[in-house]
């Protein structure tokens, strides 16, 4: 033994030491070799995230609105299947901080590109693509949840809040709510409903009001593109299936997303009774000229009366017209025949239509609210 022994220097021992020294190296190479890997997969995963939104070409601000749609954006819309892999499966495998970051990011993305198709095709299209990929619905009420958990106030609080403050008076008395006209029934049409938040909250304040709920009969109809719970009715809201003057209350919240939103607003003069009213919550910036002047003149010449435009909160700005009875409508035009206005309205309103004929109002009554990245 001593042979490999030369003073305090063990040859053997060094040997081995060698030979360790070599397998720790090979070993070391190795891990470099996997950390590189791991490394160039996440870059990979960073790169397909930033593509995404570079895409999309959003600044840091929450909300903005794009312009005019392109023509060629528009027939890319004809098409409406979606290419993009939905990614929620994936969501379900346990993943890294990272890779949860990651997916964050997607998922951010993948809703501010259904929130973009949604606002830049037709409501027939988009029946069509929620129709044949329900998933993108679920996706896109994810993503819409979290925007507005970021905002000082949801519009359909305030809708919600409007109704149990006017219940406090009679149905058709000055201040309360506006009811069908002989059986004082309060019925709600929400279009546009999302996850029928509205329909809950309202069944929920009459259960809380037992009083009320022996007093009031009422009922709210939910219409949206997907039926994720059963107070909701799939439909198409240019078109929904209700008769004529069956409802008293028609809200849009944040609905008016097909390009043809005036053929909405034409439906819910159908289903409304006369003196019912129709309230509307849209995104500010979607208002071409700021204050939504030029909306409110459109519903005018839709034949609705306009009754409050309130423009107090900073993200949004709620209206409220009501459908004129046979004899206030009787004095309009009167009115407007002895000022001898009456021809010039009626010419408004052909224009419009030949407006609408030309380009969807999607196009220049009010633009697509789009999402930005944060
Ligand atoms: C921004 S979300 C608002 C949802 C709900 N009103 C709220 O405030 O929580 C707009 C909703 O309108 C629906 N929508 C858009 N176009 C529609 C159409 N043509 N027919 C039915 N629903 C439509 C969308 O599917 C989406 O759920």
């Amino acid at each position: 033994m001593e042979l490999f022994k030369t003073g305090d220097w063990n040859l053997k021992a060094d040997k081995i030491a060698f030979q360790s020294t070599e397998k720790n190296a090979a070993k070391k190479v190795k891990k470099e070799q996997r950390k590189k890997k791991i490394k160039e997969r996440k870059d990979a995963q960073i790169k397909q995230a930033q593509e995404e939104d570079s895409e999309e070409s959003f600044s840091d601000d929450e909300i903005e609105t794009i312009p005019v749609v392109t023509e060629q954006k528009v027939t890319k819309k004809k098409q409406p299947v979606a290419t993009k892999p939905a990614i929620a499966l994936q969501a379900k495998r346990k993943l890294t901080p990272l890779q949860q970051k990651m997916m964050a990011k997607l998922s951010g993305s993948r809703f501010r590109w259904i929130n973009e198709q949604l606002y830049t095709i037709s409501s027939e299209d988009a029946l069509e693509l929620i129709k044949s990929q329900p998933e993108l619905f679920d996706e896109y009420h994810d993503g819409f949840r979290s925007q507005v958990l970021t905002w000082p106030e949801n519009p359909i609080d305030v809708f919600i809040d409007q109704i149990q403050t006017r219940l406090k008076r009679n149905i058709n008395a000055p201040g309360g709510l506006p009811g069908l006209p002989h059986s004082r029934k309060l019925i709600i049409a929400d279009m546009g409903c999302g996850e029928a938040t509205l329909a809950l909250k309202v069944n929920n304040f009459f259960k809380q009001n037992k009083r009320l709920k022996k007093k009031i009969e009422y009922k709210v109809h939910s219409f949206d593109l997907k039926r994720v719970n059963e107070r909701i009715t799939v439909a198409d809201i240019k078109n929904v299936p209700l008769p004529d003057e069956s409802c008293s209350i028609v809200v849009f919240c944040l609905a008016l997303m097909g390009t043809n939103f005036l053929d909405f607003i034409k439906e819910a003069y159908r289903i409304l009774t006369p003196r019912g009213e129709i309230w509307i919550a849209e995104i500010k910036s979607r208002f071409a000229d700021g204050k939504g002047d030029e909306f409110v003149n459109a519903l005018k010449l839709l034949g609705f009366f306009h009754k409050n435009t309130d423009d107090s909160n900073k993200m949004f700005t709620r209206f409220e017209f009501f459908k004129p009875p046979e004899d206030i409508l009787k004095e309009r035009i009167a009115k407007l025949e002895r000022r001898q206005k009456f021809i010039e309205v009626q010419t408004e309103k052909e224009q419009l239509e030949t407006k609408r004929k030309k380009a969807a109002e999607g196009k220049w009554l009010l633009k697509p609210c789009i999402y930005k990245r944060r």
